[in-house]
């Protein structure tokens, strides 16, 4: 399941909820404020400009690198030519999902954040400006993909985001004995 219908799975979860507590006169203020500040109130940050600003750059990026593609099935073992515009325009949570995360981030205000799938980027950061404070964990098992990751986060020095390289199956373990 990818993010997006992940999201939209919790969105109708809380609506429901939300539904089903106000017809026995229940309250559920944890689902009904996450509703409202997170679901429900999408607009666009100046916050997040320079992280648009660094998609479009990327969509526009022709240079080409190998990529090792976990989603063959082969455990990770099949390299495909493609360019950075290409995986910009493929991988990279929409700006809608991508300002969703922000919110989530910036209402629960969590401090450690791991995410499976880096790409280029683009999701980690907007974590990451959603509490400056935490420390974002992001795990990339391709290593070409991670490295134009890093050349993006070098960007924003401001923000403490750590790229972890390798197949989640052994960098996850290592990560979470280590925290
Ligand atoms: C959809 S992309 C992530 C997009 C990113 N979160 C964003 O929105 O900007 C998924 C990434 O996960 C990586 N990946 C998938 N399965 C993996 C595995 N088992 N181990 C390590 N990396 C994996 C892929 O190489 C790919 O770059």
């Amino acid at each position: 399941m990818n993010l997006g219908s992940t999201l939209s799975l919790v969105y109708r979860f809380c609506s429901f909820y939300l539904k089903a507590t106000n017809r026995h006169g229940l309250q559920a203020p944890f689902a009904y404020q996450l509703n409202e500040f997170v679901f429900k109130r999408d607009r666009k940050y100046d916050l997040l400009k320079p992280i648009e600003k660094l998609r479009k750059k990327l969509k526009e990026d022709q240079r080409k690198i190998k990529v090792l593609d976990f989603g063959a099935g082969f455990g990770g073992h099949v390299f495909k030519e493609l360019s950075v515009s290409y995986i910009a325009k493929k991988s990279a949570k929409s700006p809608r999902y991508a300002r969703m995360l922000f919110r989530l981030v910036n209402y629960l205000k969590p401090l450690t954040i791991v995410e499976l799938g880096t790409s280029l980027g683009i999701s980690a950061l907007y974590q990451a400006a959603g509490n400056p404070s935490a420390k974002v964990f992001t795990l990339e098992g391709c290593p070409e993909t991670a490295r134009i990751a890093q050349e993006n986060f070098n960007q924003f020095p401001y923000y403490k985001i750590e790229l972890v390289v390798g197949a989640f199956e052994n960098s996850l373990p290592i990560l979470l004995e280590k925290n």
